[in-house]
């Protein structure tokens, strides 16, 4: 594995628990990033950075063909185990060193996944490089959960400002670099209930690849403060928190 990206090869037996969407609501998922790519049935659509094909698998409904890369073979067998029929690949790869031709893919995809790369503008560029000149790149975004919260929690740890898996570039919009804008950003805003005891134990238990690398002093500052930022604004530590969270797609065509 390369030492500038972070492998989730360790998270793949909990990923999907800890990333699913409200029901019903991965298909209206799908649906957006296949009219940002403006999919018509018949592309081959790249993601880089796949996962569990988590987002790839309802995606494969609207192209001829997914191909998916990751550096974590855990996580491509938990995609090749949910396929069933679907057109999907998995392929174990470094996103910044694709093993595909130029001009090869018409659609590409990523969301979550440039933040775990040091070298983001490398991996755009690669990106740019393996689709066609016409091509359109999807980046999306399930936005942050516990939003206000967690910006409450990096104001009193300026240090730390943890983005639950953000590391090495803001995950802020937009990232261009090799790419030029093509078209508006859609937004699909959903609503998903958020067990606050299971994130004080994902975070104890260092689920989140943010808190993977973080002393256990810091975790335990993280986690003492996540609970004083509750109980400040609920007075307790409820049981469910409803969320309201925001899909994010931007569109892109290569500019090289
Ligand atoms: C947070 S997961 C996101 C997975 C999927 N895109 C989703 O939204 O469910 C990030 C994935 O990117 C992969 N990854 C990280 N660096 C990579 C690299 N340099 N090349 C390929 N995959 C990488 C990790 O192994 C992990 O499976």
């Amino acid at each position: 594995m390369p030492e500038t990206s972070i492998s989730f090869e360790r998270a793949a037996d909990y990923y999907d628990e800890t990333r699913g969407y409200p029901d019903g609501l991965a298909p209206t998922i799908a649906s957006e990033i296949a009219v940002a790519g403006r999919c018509k049935g018949d592309e081959l659509l790249l993601e880089i950075g796949v996962g569990t094909g988590r987002v790839a698998l309802p995606v494969a409904e609207h192209v001829r063909r997914v191909v998916g890369v990751d550096l974590a073979e855990s996580m491509l067998r938990k995609l090749v185990a949910k396929r069933a029929n679907r057109s999907v690949d998995a392929v174990r790869a470094d996103l910044l060193q694709l093993p595909f031709a130029d001009d090869h893919f018409d659609v590409a995809l990523s969301l979550h996944v440039l933040h775990l790369v040091a070298d983001w503008q490398a991996a755009l560029r690669e990106l740019a490089r393996v689709m066609s000149p016409h091509g359109l790149y999807v980046q999306a975004s399930d936005g942050r959960r516990l939003r206000v919260l967690w910006d409450e929690v990096n104001a009193r740890l300026p240090t730390l400002q943890l983005d639950l898996g953000a590391t090495h570039m803001p995950t802020d919009f937009p990232i261009l670099g090799g790419f030029a804008a093509a078209g508006p950003e859609r937004r699909l805003h959903y609503t998903q209930m958020t067990h606050v005891p299971t994130v004080l134990d994902q975070l104890r238990r260092r689920v989140w690849s943010a808190t993977w690398t973080m002393s256990d002093r810091a975790l335990g500052e993280l986690v003492t403060t996540f609970e004083q930022v509750v109980q400040e604004r609920y007075g307790c530590i409820p049981h469910a928190l409803e969320d309201t969270r925001t899909f994010t797609v931007r569109v892109y065509r290569p500019d090289r």
